[in-house]
């Protein structure tokens, strides 16, 4: 079997036009764009192609972008001032505070300090509580965008087995929650699976792979998901994104798992792009909200 590949950038397009037309209607009401103040201390280059990628999206769908670039010796009092100016600000609909911050500054306060109306990471504890509860006010950007893939590529998730390898905050545990949720969110109609997350200290991890209808690989280790993990037919979803001595790689081995997987996704081109048009999703949103 060659698995059919999920193609992130397509969808991610698809999705911005239904964003470019809702922006648009919203300054026809309003007579103001939406907007999205992006703020990135230091000089980490990833950091500073994903924030570029931001600020294109936000052109590209009609959201007014308001970027903060701070330099590396910027305090967290600095830091929290911005932040409050930016909560104040009604031409700001939604803040977005890059990571990793420099050393030396504790990203909980300054997260925890963004409004939660204005928190289009979904970050804040209310906001992460309420994803938590099925009633949310935003949707984590990356397991949404994982959403939305498996959502329009006709994959349901309902009653399958999916499995999460990796707990961190901004993927594999909200996007448990949400895989787990008994109803449709916000949408997306991919929920109601039987959710395992595995993480460094599973025991016999390729065992339980092997189980998985959906496989989510989101632990940061190039390559990690190989043939042997993936049962055949499985779904996989690679959230993965390393820079390798030979370029960009994802969590999963894709050349040897395209041959055992019924549908896989690629990096480049994969999940990335879903995580940038969902962050202008929750702006718009942000925006609707603020205005209603
Ligand atoms: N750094 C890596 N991923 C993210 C993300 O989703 N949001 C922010 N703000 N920083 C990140």
């Amino acid at each position: 079997m060659t698995a059919k590949i999920l193609d992130g950038k397509a969808i991610a397009q698809q999705i911005e036009v239904e964003i470019h037309e809702r922006a648009a209607a919203f300054e026809a009401r309003t007579g103001r764009r939406p907007g999205l103040a992006a703020v990135l201390v230091g000089d980490d280059p990833a950091s500073q192609v994903y924030v570029r990628n931001k600020e294109r999206a936000c052109a590209r769908v009609g959201i007014q972008s308001h970027m903060h670039r701070l330099p590396d010796d910027t305090t967290a009092a600095e830091l929290m001032a911005l932040i409050a100016q930016l909560n104040a600000d009604p031409a700001v609909s939604g803040i977005l505070v890059q990571l990793p911050l420099p050393a030396g500054i504790d990203p909980t306060p300054i997260l925890d300090a963004i409004d939660p109306a204005k928190d289009v990471d979904c970050f804040h504890p209310q906001n992460v509580g309420l994803v938590s509860q099925g009633r949310p006010r935003f949707l984590p950007c990356t397991p949404h965008g994982v959403l939305q893939i498996l959502h329009r590529s006709g994959i349901s998730a309902a009653g399958k087995h999916a499995v999460i390898i990796g707990r961190s905050e901004i993927v594999g545990k909200p996007m448990a929650l949400m895989l787990m949720q008994k109803d449709s969110t916000c949408g997306s109609s991919a929920a109601n699976a039987t959710v395992t997350v595995c993480h460094s200290r599973t025991a016999d991890m390729p065992a339980i792979c092997r189980t998985a209808d959906i496989l989510i690989a989101a632990i940061g280790k190039p390559k990690f998901v190989t043939a042997d993990m993936v049962k055949p037919g499985a779904a996989v979803i690679d959230v993965g994104i390393n820079r390798t001595d030979d370029g960009l790689c994802g969590d999963v081995d894709f050349e040897s798992v395209k041959e055992v997987a019924s549908a896989i996704t690629p990096v480049p081109g994969g999940v990335g792009p879903l995580t940038v048009v969902m962050l202008m999703e929750n702006t718009l949103r942000a925006a609707e909200w603020q205005a209603a």
